[in-house]
């Protein structure tokens, strides 16, 4: 059970977060999208489609850590996580508060050459950026770099604050992706649900291997 010491630092770090998230908001609200970090619910959720021991994972836009911290808690080791930040104040802020993380100051949509892994090597993508607000245009250019990034099989995973899929029908299928609700989580300000997006060609082929068994 957690010690009232540690509930307290919790409770203050949390506050801390709030008050970060809201003048980052106030600052640029258009590439914020919300005025709180995400719930640790719903961070749970999106975590609980990693593998820990299933190698690097890449997170897209980690604000105050709120997703990140959930990751860790699956047990994946610390150097097998990548976070891409935009926002520099945020992006120091993650390098004091999770040591041995990469964490990458830049845009998710060109992180291909500055990220460690490269090119297919990355089991997953777990992305708190508001796709939701932004142009088909961005949102094509973050999501194929996301694929990128993925090999084979791979997934990217994204909450919204609407119960409908996050990527613009046309983007998803001019990328051959498909997409499946992974579950909707109340407990966060505003309700949330999670999507899992994958290469149209590999859920084919693993409804296809399920079929022969
Ligand atoms: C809605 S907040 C989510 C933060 C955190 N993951 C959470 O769930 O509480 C979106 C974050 O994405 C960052 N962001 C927005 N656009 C970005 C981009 N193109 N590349 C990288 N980060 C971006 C913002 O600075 C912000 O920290």
């Amino acid at each position: 059970m957690a010690s009232k010491s540690s509930a307290l630092t919790d409770r203050r770090s949390s506050a801390g977060d709030y008050l970060k998230f809201l003048h980052a908001w106030l600052r640029k609200p258009r590439q914020t999208a919300s005025i709180v970090p995400s719930s640790p619910h719903l961070g749970r959720l999106m975590a609980s489609q990693i593998d820990p021991q299933g190698g690097l994972v890449m997170e897209f836009g980690g604000g105050t850590g709120a997703l990140t911290r959930q990751i860790l808690a699956t047990g994946l080791p610390r150097t097998h996580l990548e976070v891409v930040e935009i926002n520099p104040g945020f992006a120091r802020n993650l390098r004091r508060d999770f040591a041995g993380v990469s964490i990458i100051e830049a845009p998710a949509q060109a992180v291909l050459g500055q990220c460690t892994g490269g090119e297919g090597a990355y089991q997953c993508v777990i992305s708190g950026l508001p796709l939701l607000a932004m142009s088909k245009t961005l949102q094509s250019a973050i999501v194929s770099e996301a694929f990128r990034l993925l090999r084979p099989g791979g997934a990217f995973i994204q909450f919204t604050y609407s119960p409908r899929p996050p990527l613009a029908e046309s983007v998803a299928d001019a990328l051959d992706l498909g997409v499946e609700r992974i579950g909707t989580i109340v407990r966060n300000v505003p309700p949330a649900t999670v999507f899992r997006y994958r290469r149209a060609a590999d859920i084919a082929a693993m409804d296809s291997t399920q079929l022969a068994f």
